[in-house]
């Protein structure tokens, strides 16, 4: 689970990084949704932006994140992962008896050898997309411009059509408490049902909460890529409009402080 909020992490900081108006914009609605977190919601979007508003220091941050910190964090977490695999054995089928679990195949050659093909087949098929299916740069990021309809990738979509069901004061409850709950949910499962493993058709209620929850992200997904119009983005884009000249002489005094910008905005 942790390495799962991790992988989002690396999507949500990664995206920012190429700097035009999908990125930028994108950014804008998940910071104001970070935001929305009650207490910490207005110190935390100022740690990830680096202030006020999206800028040099937002990008700088995101590229260290992206490239330095979360990578070391996947790092340690793969580690600890695997630790505990060959620590406790793989899980097994639900009929095995604890002692047949840590009699499986041996990590070395077997194992490694699984994962290192694994591995390969993923890096081709990357490599192909990477080679073979374009996805061309936007227009260079734009802060004044209002008219601009942030569409996040589709792994968080879901989450994007989720925040159109709550406006007003119930924003929080879909930015912040359905998603926090889920995941504090499946992060403490292993403690909270600690039941003898059973086939799934002998857990009806884990198979019905868990088939419906891919069943909405799954049409949230849908509905997400339909109408991809995001209320939240255009408030933030008609107050951004209003500070529009503040917004490009700050850009431009931290593209003279930083040099981040030098190649890009001038
Ligand atoms: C699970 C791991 C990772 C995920 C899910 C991920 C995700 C992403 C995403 C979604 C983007 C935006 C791509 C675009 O829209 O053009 C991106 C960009 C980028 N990522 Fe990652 N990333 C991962 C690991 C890494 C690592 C380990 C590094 C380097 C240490 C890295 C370096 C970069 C750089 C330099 C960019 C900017 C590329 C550009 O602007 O064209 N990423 N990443």
């Amino acid at each position: 689970m942790l390495l799962f909020l991790v992988v989002l992490g690396f999507g949500f900081t990664g995206y920012l990084l190429p700097w035009d108006q999908k990125a930028y914009w994108a950014t804008v609605v998940s910071t104001k949704v970070a935001g929305t977190a009650p207490f910490i919601g207005e110190t935390i979007t100022k740690i990830l932006q680096g202030g006020e508003e999206i800028g040099a220091v937002t990008l700088t941050r995101f590229y260290a994140l992206h490239t330095i910190w979360l990578p070391w964090l996947a790092f340690g977490l793969v580690g600890v992962h695997l630790f505990f695999v060959r620590y406790y054995g793989s899980s097994g089928l639900p009929q095995n008896r604890p002692e047949e679990m840590n009699a499986g195949k041996p990590f070395y050659p077997d194992q490694l050898f699984e994962d290192a093909v694994a591995i390969f087949l993923l890096f081709i098929i990357l490599a192909a997309m990477a080679l073979f299916v374009p996805v061309p740069l936007e227009e260079l990021a734009d802060p004044a411009d209002a008219s601009y309809n942030p569409r996040p990738e589709w792994y968080f979509l879901f989450l994007f059509q989720l925040l159109k069901y709550f406006e007003g004061p119930l924003e929080v409850i879909g930015a912040f408490v359905i998603p926090t709950l889920a995941i504090l949910l499946l992060l403490f499962l292993p403690f909270l049902d600690k039941r003898e493993r059973a086939p799934l058709r002998k857990r009806p209620i884990a198979l019905t909460v868990t088939s419906l929850s891919v069943l909405l992200i799954v049409l949230l997904t849908i509905l997400g890529g339909r109408s991809p119009k995001l209320e939240i983005a255009s408030d933030e884009a008609a107050a951004t409009e209003q500070t529009e000249q503040n917004e490009s002489a700050t850009q431009k005094e931290a593209s003279e402080d930083t040099g981040v910008f030098d190649l890009d905005l001038e």
